[in-house]
C-alpha cells in the first residue's frame, strides 16, 4: 500500500471541477460574473441545484439582492476569462468589458447568458445556508438549455465536440482527454 501523507489544502483533493461562469446582476439590472467551480446537482424532481458561494463575494450580495442567478458552462478555449473572473472582484471593474465576453438575454431571469458558454441553467433562490466562510445557495432550475450539437442524444456532453473545463486548483486548469467508457453492470 503507498504511504499516506496528511494535506491542509483538504479542498483540492476533491478537484478537477467542473467550472462556470455564473452571472448576476443588481436591482437595476447591471450585470457581473463570478468563476464558481463548486457547484453540485442537488435533486432531479424539483430540479435544484447547489452553489458554495463566499459570503464576501460581491456576487453573493447581488444573488440575496434578486434571488437570480444563471450557470453559464464554459468550455475550455474560455479558461483566461475564467480565471479573470474568478480573480477580480465586480465591485472594482465591469468584467464583461474587461473580457469581451457578450451578454444575451435569458429566458426567464433579469441577469444575462454568456454567449460563449455551450450550456446553461437559469436559477431562482429557494434556500441559503451558511456553512462557515461560505453559503450553500440552493436555485431551482427555471430552464436549462446548450448550444445545438454539443450534446448526444441522451443528453451527455458529446465530447468530440466540445473541451470542458475543470479547475485542478489556484491558477490551474484541465480537460478531459480521450478517456471515454460506456460500461455495464
Ligand atoms: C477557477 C476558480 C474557481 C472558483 N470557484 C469558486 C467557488 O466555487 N465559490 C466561490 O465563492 N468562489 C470561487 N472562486 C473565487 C471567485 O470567483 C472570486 O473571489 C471572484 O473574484 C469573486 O467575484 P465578485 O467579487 O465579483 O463576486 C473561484 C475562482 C477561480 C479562479
Amino acid at each position: 500500500m503507498s504511504e499516506k501523507q496528511p494535506v491542509t489544502t483538504f479542498h483540492y483533493l476533491l478537484h478537477p471541477y467542473n467550472t462556470s461562469l455564473v452571472t448576476c446582476c443588481d436591482a437595476e439590472g447591471n450585470p457581473n460574473i463570478i468563476t464558481i467551480a463548486w457547484l453540485i446537482p442537488v435533486s432531479v424532481r424539483p430540479p435544484l441545484v447547489g452553489m458554495s458561494i463566499g459570503h464576501s463575494r460581491f456576487s453573493y450580495r447581488l444573488i440575496r439582492e434578486t434571488g437570480e442567478f444563471v450557470i453559464n458552462v464554459a468550455p475550455y478555449e474560455i479558461a483566461n476569462h475564467v480565471l479573470f473572473c474568478g480573480r477580480r472582484s465586480g465591485r472594482d471593474v465591469d468584467k464583461f468589458a474587461e473580457t469581451g465576453l457578450t451578454p444575451s438575454e435569458a429566458q426567464n431571469v433579469r441577469p444575462p447568458i454568456i454567449k460563449e458558454c455551450i450550456a446553461h441553467l437559469e436559477c431562482r433562490v429557494v434556500q441559503d445556508v451558511e456553512a462557515g466562510d461560505h453559503h450553500i445557495v440552493v436555485g431551482e432550475v427555471l430552464a436549462a438549455y446548450a448550444n445545438r450539437g454539443v450534446l448526444e442524444e441522451n443528453g451527455l456532453y458529446r465530447l468530440s465536440e466540445v473541451q470542458m473545463l475543470f479547475h485542478l486548483g489556484r491558477n490551474c486548469f484541465t480537460s478531459i482527454e480521450g478517456k471515454f467508457e460506456e460500461l455495464s453492470v
